[in-house]
C-alpha cells in the first residue's frame, strides 16, 4: 500500500514539499490553476489521509470493539490509537476524555443536551457574539428545555470580544460560558486562557469551539483549563464525518448521553439499562471508523511538520493577504484589531466597495478562486457588523504567496468589471 512519508520535523522548511502532498491542489479549472482559499470551510486532504482511509477499507474493514476476529482487532487498535493521538495533540490528561463525534456541531449538541438536567430557569448562558450558529442554536435549545436565559457577550467597535462587558456579565454568575477560540467569519482570536480563567472565577462551566483554531494554533486544554473543547477533523486536514468532544473527565461523566443504544451500555434488560464507562458511554452505535483513522493520519501528518515554521509562514501570509487587499483599494476588511495586537488567524473577511458578496464570489469562481461568501453561519455577528454578508478568504498549511497574488489579481479583475 502506497503511503506518503511524513516530512521529518527536523528537515529544513520546504513549503512546496508540503503543498505537493495535497493532490486536489494540483488541478486546473478552465485556464486557471485552482486557488483554494476556502480552508476555513473545509481543508484539502494530504495523500497520507486518503491512503490511511483506503488502507482501512482495503485491508482492515471491520467493526470496532465487538468481533472476535483479527480484522476487528486491527480496526479497534487503530481506532483506539487515534484516541490517544488526539489526547496528546490537545494535551488532554487521559484518552477517556476524548469522545469521537461526527463534528463540532454534534459535539456541542451533545454537551447542550447532556447538561440539560443540570439547568434551571434561573440559569444564564453567555455566548460569544462572534460564535458560529453551531455554538448558538444548541444553547438556545437547551434554554427552551430548561427555561434558562441566553445573553450574548458584546463585541468592541473593532469586532473583538469586549472584555469589560464580559466582566460585567460574569457578575451575574452564569452557569455556562460558550466561546469561540477563533472566529470562523473574521479570523479574530479570543484570549481564551484569560476568558476561561475569568469564567471559572465566576463559577461557570466553559465550552470552547476550537473548529477554526486547531489547524493553526497549538491547543493545550489543560493549560486553557476549559471544561469542554470541540473541533472537527475536516478543518484540520482530516476527513469529514469525524469530530472531537474533549471534556474534563468529571464533567463528561455528568453528561446525559444524547444517543443511546449499542456500544454505550454495560447491561441491558427490559427493566433497566446501565450505561458503560467513558468514552464508550458517549459513543453509541458504530462510529465513523475510517474517518477516525483518517483523522489519526492527519495528526501524524501535522506532527511531522515543523510547527514553528508553519506558524510563521501562515502569519506572514495573513499579513500579506490583508496588506494586498487594502492596497487594492475599495476593499473593506472586518475584524482587524485597532491596535493590531493580534494578527487574525486563518481567515480574512472583506467586501468590495458596495458590491454584493455573492456577485464577487461568482466572478472569483470564474477565475478558479475558491472563497466563501455569505453570512458564514454567524448571522448575529453579521447583524452586529451591520452586514448582509461578506466574502472570506481563508488559508491553510499549503497556501503560498502565489495563491494570494492570483487571488488579488482576480479580485482586481472583478473590481474592473463591477466598479
Ligand atoms: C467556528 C466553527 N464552529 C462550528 C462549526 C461547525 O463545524 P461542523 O460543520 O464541522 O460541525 C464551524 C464550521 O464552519 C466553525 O467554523
Amino acid at each position: 500500500m502506497k503511503s506518503t512519508s511524513p516530512i521529518p520535523s527536523q528537515a529544513p522548511f520546504d513549503h512546496q514539499a508540503i503543498r505537493d502532498q495535497f493532490p486536489a491542489l494540483k488541478q486546473t479549472i478552465g485556464d486557471h490553476h485552482l486557488c483554494y482559499l476556502d480552508t476555513a470551510a473545509t481543508s484539502q486532504k494530504p495523500q497520507a489521509v486518503i491512503d490511511a482511509m483506503n488502507e482501512y477499507y482495503q485491508l482492515n474493514n471491520a467493526n470496532v470493539h465487538r468481533a472476535a476476529h483479527q480484522l476487528s482487532t486491527r480496526a479497534t487498535q487503530q481506532y483506539e490509537a487515534v484516541r490517544q493521538q488526539v489526547a496528546h495533540f490537545i494535551n488532554a490528561s487521559k484518552s477517556q476524555e476524548i469522545i469521537f463525534t461526527h463534528g463540532t456541531t454534534e459535539s456541542i449538541n451533545m454537551v447542550a443536551y447532556g447538561l440539560t438536567p443540570q439547568f434551571t430557569p434561573n440559569d444564564i448562558i453567555l455566548i460569544d457574539t462572534a460564535a458560529h450558529h453551531a455554538n448558538i442554536v444548541p444553547w438556545q435549545e437547551l434554554a427552551k428545555r430548561s427555561g434558562a436565559t441566553i445573553k450574548p457577550i458584546p463585541l468592541t467597535a473593532d469586532a473583538q470580544l469586549d472584555i469589560k462587558a464580559y466582566e460585567q456579565l460574569l457578575q451575574a454568575k452564569p452557569k455556562l460560558v460558550a466561546l469561540c477560540h477563533v472566529s470562523n467569519a473574521l479570523g479574530t482570536v479570543n484570549p481564551i486562557n484569560d476568558l476561561i480563567a475569568m469564567a471559572k472565577n465566576a463559577g461557570a462551566l466553559t465550552l470552547v469551539d476550537g473548529a477554526q483554531a486547531v489547524a493553526h494554533l497549538d491547543v493545550d486544554v489543560q493549560n486553557t483549563d476549559c471544561d469542554f473543547y470541540v473541533f472537527s477533523g475536516h478543518k484540520m486536514y482530516g476527513p469529514t464525518g469525524v469530530g472531537i468532544l474533549y471534556g474534563r473527565f468529571e464533567q463528561l461523566n455528568t453528561l446525559t448521553p444524547m444517543l443511546t443504544g449499542g456500544e454505550m451500555i454495560k447491561t441491558v434488560s427490559f427493566d433497566r439499562t446501565e450505561y458503560g464507562e467513558l468514552p464508550n458511554r458517549l459513543e453509541a452505535g458504530t462510529p465513523a471508523i475510517a474517518e477516525v483513522i483518517g483523522l489519526g493520519a492527519a495528526i501524524s501528518f501535522l506532527h511531522g511538520l515543523p510547527r514553528e515554521h508553519i506558524h510563521a509562514h501562515e502569519q506572514k501570509l495573513m499579513q500579506y493577504l490583508q496588506a494586498q487587499l487594502l492596497n487594492l483599494g475599495d476593499v473593506s476588511l472586518y475584524g482587524i484589531a485597532n491596535d493590531k495586537r493580534q494578527i487574525n488567524v486563518g481567515s480574512v473577511a472583506f467586501n468590495l466597495a458596495g458590491e454584493h458578496h455573492q456577485d464577487v464570489g461568482i466572478l472569483l469562481d470564474q477565475q478558479a478562486i475558491a472563497v466563501r461568501c455569505g453570512h458564514h453561519c454567524a448571522m448575529p455577528l453579521m447583524n452586529e457588523l451591520n452586514l448582509a454578508g461578506c466574502c472570506r478568504a481563508s488559508i491553510g498549511i499549503y497556501t503560498n504567496k502565489h495563491d494570494i497574488d492570483q487571488f488579488i489579481q482576480a479580485l482586481n479583475t472583478v473590481k474592473e468589471l463591477l466598479l
